[in-house]
This record gives C-alpha cells, sequence and structure tokens, in this order.
C-alpha cells in the first residue's frame, strides 16, 4: 500500500477577508501535496475555518446577523481564493460542523473522565481581540504581550486542561525529537520557554452567560470551549469524517498523525504547547512535524489594516497571475524567515526568472524547431548521461529538486533552494543554446543542431516536471507547448482526492530517457510570461503586448543582479565605517534584539537585530561594519543611530559581517 501523507494549514478565523498571509501557508501546503501525489503517496490535504468566538459573534452581530449566517458568508471568500490561487485541498473543515463539534465534545468528555480537566476558580487579564488569559507579569505595560491592546481583568469559574504536569513529557520529547519543530531557531525558542518558565494549566472553557458562540460541553451545558481547544482538534477530527477513507481511519488510523502542520510564528505556542499536551492527555501519537514559517512585512512595514497596506492574494493572481505570485512567495524568502513583499520586488522576479529565463528558453527553442525542423523533435535511442554532459548536468540539478531520498531539502521544505535546483537546469539550457550556437549548426551539422534541440527540449520537460507543485499552470502549459499530452494525466493522482492508480510513478517521468525512437511535434503556444513593463511617471505597470521584440529579448537576457543598478553616486551616498563592540547587551522583552555600544570614531549605539544568532558576550571585541548616515531609528523605543551589516544565506544562515584583516575602528569603507 502506498505510503500515506497528511498536511494541514492553520483553520483561519472568519472574522476577516484572507490577505497574504492566509494564501503563503496554503499554497506552501499545496505545493507539499502536489509533490507527495507526483511521488505516488496517497495525500490528504487539509485547510479550513475557524469560525467559534467572540470576534466572530461579534462582527456578526455588528451585521446583524446569526454567527453562522455570518461565517457561511465569509467561509466563501477563502474557498474563492484557494480556486484562484490553485489550491487542491482535498479537504475544507469548518469548525460548525456537526462531526468536528461531536468530536471535540467525545474528546473533552474522555478528558474529563481521566481527570486531566479540573473546575476552578479563575481570574486574570483577559485579551479580547485575541481571547486570550494572560498573568499579570505576562503583561507588556500593563498591556496585551502578543497585540499590544488594552486587555481587562475576569474573575469567574472555568474548566482547566491539566496542561502544566506535561512540561517535562514535553521537553524531553522535543529533545529526543529533533525534527519535531522547525526551523531549529523556532525550536530552540520553545524549549528555552518550557525550560525557563513553568508552563501553567490552559484554561478552555467560558460560561455561556459571556460567550454564546463556542462548542457546549457535554456534561455541563453553561460552558461552552471555544478558540483554541476547539479549532486545533480539527486536524484530528477531520481524519475522522473528511478524510479519503475516513471510514478505514477510524479503524485503524491511517491518516493520523499529520506529517507537517503548516503554521505561521505566532501560533507556534499554541501547537507546539498546547496541542502536543493535549494529545499527551489524549494518548494520541503527536504529529510529526510543525513548521513555523515568517511573515511577511509590505514595503518594510507590518502589514495592517490601519497602514492600508495589506496585500490581498486576490488582486495580486488577477494583476499578475497565480503562478507568478506563488513563485514569488517561494522564491524570495526561506521558509521560516521574515520577508519583505513589495510589487516591485514581484515584477522583477517575474521578468528576470520568468519572462527571460524560462519563457525565453521556451520560446527560443519553440522558434527555432519550427525553423529548422517543422517543430518536430526526435528522441534519440539511450542517450545516456554519461556520454552526454548536459543531460548530467541537468541530472545533476533535477535529483535533489524532485527526489527527496536523494536529498533533505523537501523534508526540510526548503523551497527557495529546490526552486534554485530547477533554475539550474533552466540556466543550463540557455548556455547550451548560446555555446552550440543552433542557427551556425543549422548550416554546417544538421544531425548535432538533432541532439542540441532534442536537449533543449528535454531540459525543459524536466523543468515543467519539478515546476508543477509551485506552478502547476504553468507546467502544464509547458508539457503541451513541449508536444506532450498533459501533464496532469502523466501524474493522475495529483488531482485532489484521488489515489495514484499506481505507485511512484515520478520517477519515470523524472529521467533522463524518454520514450526512445519518438518524434514528437511540438507547438508554439501563448507566451509564458509576459514581460511586465513599469511606466515610469505613474508607477503603474502595463502588461506585455504578445512575443518579445528582439530589443527585448536583448535587454531580456540581462542577468538578475544587473537589474535595478546604481550609480557609483548613489553609493557613495551610503557612509559605511568599521566599528568595534564595547558593550553589547539584549533589549528587554525582545527575543531578536541587541544593543550595542560601538566605537566608529565616535560612540554611537546601535540596534541590531541578530539576538537568535548571537549572544551580547559574543559580540564585545568583534570588528563590524556599521551604516552611520542612516536616520536614528527606535526600535522597541531603543533608539539605534546606524545599522550594522549582516548576511542571511539561502539557508537562513545569518553572519555579521567583518573586516578580513585588524583596521583601527572608525576606518572608512568605500
Ligand atoms: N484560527 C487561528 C489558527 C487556528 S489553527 C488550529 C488563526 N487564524 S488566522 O486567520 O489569524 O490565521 C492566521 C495565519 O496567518 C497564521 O498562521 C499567521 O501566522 C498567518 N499570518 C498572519 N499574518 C501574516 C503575515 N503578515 N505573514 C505571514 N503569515 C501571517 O490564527
Amino acid at each position: 500500500m502506498a505510503e500515506k501523507f497528511y498536511i494541514t494549514t492553520p483553520i483561519y478565523y472568519v472574522n476577516d477577508v484572507p490577505h497574504i498571509g492566509h494564501a503563503y501557508t496554503t499554497i506552501a501546503a499545496d505545493i507539499l501535496a502536489r509533490y507527495n501525489r507526483l511521488k505516488g503517496k496517497k495525500v490528504f490535504f487539509l485547510t479550513g475555518t475557524d469560525e467559534h468566538g467572540q470576534k466572530v459573534e461579534k462582527a456578526a452581530q455588528g451585521k446583524g446577523l446569526s454567527p453562522k449566517e455570518h461565517a457561511d458568508i465569509m467561509v466563501e471568500n477563502f474557498r474563492a481564493l484557494w480556486k484562484k490561487l490553485n489550491i487542491t485541498n482535498d479537504a475544507f473543515i469548518r469548525t460548525t460542523d456537526m462531526e468536528h463539534i461531536k468530536t471535540v465534545q467525545g474528546l473533552i468528555q474522555l478528558l474529563w473522565d481521566n481527570g486531566e480537566i479540573e473546575k476552578r476558580q479563575y481570574s486574570g487579564w483577559y485579551c479580547t481581540p485575541d481571547e486570550r488569559f494572560w498573568t499579570e507579569k505576562d503583561l507588556v505595560d500593563g498591556n496585551c504581550p502578543d497585540c499590544g491592546r488594552a486587555v481587562e481583568q475576569i474573575r469567574e469559574e472555568n474548566y482547566f486542561f491539566l496542561m502544566s504536569k506535561y512540561q517535562d513529557r514535553l521537553i524531553k520529547y522535543i529533545e529526543d525529537n529533533p525534527s519535531y519543530i522547525s526551523p531549529e531557531t523556532r525550536r530552540n525558542e520553545v524549549l528555552g520557554f518550557l525550560k525557563n518558565n513553568t508552563l501553567g494549566d490552559l484554561c478552555i472553557s467560558r460560561p455561556k452567560a459571556r460567550l454564546a458562540w463556542g462548542i457546549p460541553f457535554s456534561f455541563d451545558e453553561t460552558f461552552v470551549t471555544y478558540v483554541w481547544f476547539d479549532a486545533l482538534v480539527n486536524y484530528f477530527s477531520a481524519t475522522r469524517y473528511l478524510a479519503p477513507h475516513a471510514e478505514m481511519a477510524r479503524l485503524g488510523d491511517f491518516w493520523w498523525p499529520a506529517d507537517h502542520h503548516l503554521v505561521g510564528k505566532d501560533i507556534l505556542t499554541t501547537h507546539a504547547v498546547y496541542w502536543s499536551t493535549m494529545l499527551m492527555a489524549l494518548n494520541l501519537p503527536l504529529p510529526k512535524n510543525i513548521f513555523a514559517h515568517g511573515w511577511w512585512t509590505v514595503d518594510g512595514k507590518k502589514m495592517s489594516k490601519s497602514f492600508g497596506n495589506v496585500v490581498d492574494p486576490n488582486v495580486m493572481a488577477e494583476k499578475y497571475g497565480a503562478d507568478a505570485f506563488r513563485y514569488f512567495l517561494f522564491r524570495e524568502v526561506p521558509f521560516g524567515l521574515d520577508g519583505n513583499f513589495s510589487e516591485e520586488a514581484l515584477i522583477s522576479r517575474t521578468n528576470t526568472d520568468l519572462a527571460n529565463d524560462l519563457g525565453n528558453l521556451l520560446s527560443r527553442f519553440l522558434t527555432m524547431a519550427e525553423k529548422y525542423f517543422s517543430s518536430i523533435i526526435e528522441i534519440p535511442a539511450g542517450s545516456s548521461t554519461e556520454l552526454n554532459p548536459f543531460a548530467g548536468e541537468c541530472m545533476y540539478a533535477m535529483i535533489p529538486a524532485v527526489d527527496d531520498t536523494h536529498s533533505a531539502d523537501w523534508s526540510n521544505l526548503r523551497f527557495n533552494i529546490i526552486l534554485d535546483h530547477i533554475w539550474s537546469i533552466i540556466r543550463a539550457g540557455n548556455n547550451h543554446v548560446a555555446q552550440k550556437e543552433p542557427w551556425k549548426l543549422a548550416k554546417t551539422d544538421v544531425q548535432e543542431l538533432k541532439s542540441v534541440m532534442f536537449n533543449i527540449w528535454n531540459a525543459l520537460r524536466l523543468s515543467a516536471v519539478a515546476l508543477y507543485p509551485f506552478m502547476p499552470d504553468t507546467a502544464e502549459k509547458m508539457w503541451k507547448q513541449l508536444g506532450l499530452k498533459s501533464l496532469a494525466d502523466e501524474t493522475k493522482q495529483s488531482l485532489p482526492g484521488t489515489l495514484p492508480p499506481e505507485a511512484n510513478k515520478y520517477p519515470k517521468i523524472y529521467e533522463w530517457d524518454w520514450k526512445p525512437g519518438y518524434e514528437i511535434k511540438v507547438s508554439k503556444g501563448e507566451q509564458l510570461f509576459p514581460r511586465i513593463e513599469v511606466k515610469k511617471e505613474t508607477g503603474k505597470e502595463k502588461e506585455g503586448k504578445g512575443p518579445m521584440t528582439e530589443s527585448e529579448q536583448v535587454s531580456a537576457e540581462r542577468k538578475p543582479e544587473e537589474i535595478n543598478l546604481i550609480t557609483i553616486e548613489d553609493f557613495a551616498k551610503v557612509q559605511l565605517k568599521i566599528g568595534a563592540v564595547l558593550q553589547a547587551e539584549r533589549v528587554p522583552k525582545s527575543a531578536k534584539l541587541i544593543k550595542l555600544q560601538v566605537d566608529t570614531g565616535e560612540m554611537r549605539q546601535v540596534v541590531a537585530g541578530i539576538g537568535q544568532v548571537y549572544a551580547p558576550e559574543d559580540l564585545v571585541g568583534k570588528s563590524i561594519v556599521v551604516v552611520t548616515n542612516l536616520k536614528p531609528a527606535k526600535l522597541m523605543g531603543v533608539e539605534s543611530q546606524g545599522m550594522l551589516l549582516a548576511a542571511t544565506d539561502s539557508n537562513g544562515i545569518l553572519s555579521i559581517v567583518a573586516p578580513e584583516k585588524e583596521v583601527k575602528a572608525g576606518a572608512v569603507i568605500k
């Protein structure tokens, strides 16, 4: 029987419309679902909505609707977006589903019967928007430590899940299972939190009189459970009634536990601590992995309604196409780190990587195929990778891009690196054209020209296979233009909910040899990614218009680094100096920020976001590079008079930039 793969996204609150954060996790899950279907696994990809709680109740009241009526309307925004972004979720759970409600009630009853829940008098500081209680010492300046908003003191009876008794077991579990929480920095944060704090018990109820919109306790109808206890259980309850072969799941626990829970970094604690201990108390296996991704800022600022900079994924997909948007999100920033979103960056990526590198290779190939061979490509017999260095080069990149038995990139969700492997194939294809100069071969060596054309055809075919999880529409278009029937047909199992007709078809379509002896009729189709021209005067972009002209092709062949060139005068505006770190300490209440006293010829205070990688004591005595003419800025209320330079590579490794030999503090860099 084929292996199973169960992947989840958070379930999203229905009190808001979807934004880039929702799209980010859901596309990541889709990439993994599609990849694993290609691998021949039985996939269950779950997303859905979180519909109980005060916020939904209030929003509904404001519109004169019942909470369920309100949820019924809002949920459609998510469904419509997932369709637009080509998301192949197998199921969509709503916490108002009767089967889910029954599962939650059953599990609470079980915990109550087993003495894992207690009723207690409780008083605490409550953040209504976040629907969470905080203790006095959690508060920051008297406000909610998460959202900064005002909290109110509440005293009432409530039910508590006795989470505290699982503290040591959870620490041990995380220590014994290094891949349980990732990325590693997040795992260390959770461990640090668990080791340095006493875990409390978890309040899982609200008196019905105060909050009606929750799931009633079966043994005490005057209380409801809501938000976290209700929401987290979705991952389990879906396997009971929504998964393919749910009846099998009930008998044999086929789907549970999940392979990955994908979540944003802000909800890691609820998953890594609340959910893990709930599962321990229920004697259920823990998920194999909880992956916390970073957050997107927009044009350098936190995304928020009050800044008016919330990115609507619907608009991005309509403007630039779902595939370009999907590609950008996973190429631009390593999954796990924070990133900055801007339309300029998206346009630049689309033009360089998609229009120039990929689109150009395909369109040049098809033009040459038409011109030299009336669009017929011959597939040579037994073209071995040893005898064909180009094939060797392509396969060297292809294997880690598609085969998780040879590379850890897929299991570690290193999407940007996988895309980089795929781009090595595309770049190799472009270089092959430049080196072999087919237009000359057409006059001197037609046999060689045939093999060059086959090579490029095959590099494009392999790229389409590898790109499929990321850019399914593009992969399908390429596949058809390359004269192949349908990539989806090739990989029937890639349709949601269906099970593979035969296990593991993937290796067959990613190997270099492809149906030897065939002749394939290729055909020029629509351009994959027309260049997006940015009109300088208005800052508005217009869609490219049909095939590129020759001059556009020349400019399209520029390397990505040549885009956004600046002049030497621009560079000279930045003043860089060597600084000697004399003192360093953490900024209170911040995991990231370190305050440095730096001698750059004059004393200055620099605040740097390197606290998750460097300890203050490691920094004292170091020589660093500082931008000394930046406008001072306040970070968490602490003034920074400059910026330290550090590099982050595609693995997320961060390193401070330092001079190669000893130079005096204050030395000017130019
Ligand atoms: N309902 C809870 C999750 C329950 S899961 C059992 C919830 N819902 S939410 O609608 O607020 O979803 C938030 C998701 O979007 C989180 O994973 C969060 O990290 C993510 N993002 C919100 N803003 C984001 C960015 N600016 N960037 C990336 N993701 C962000 O929380």
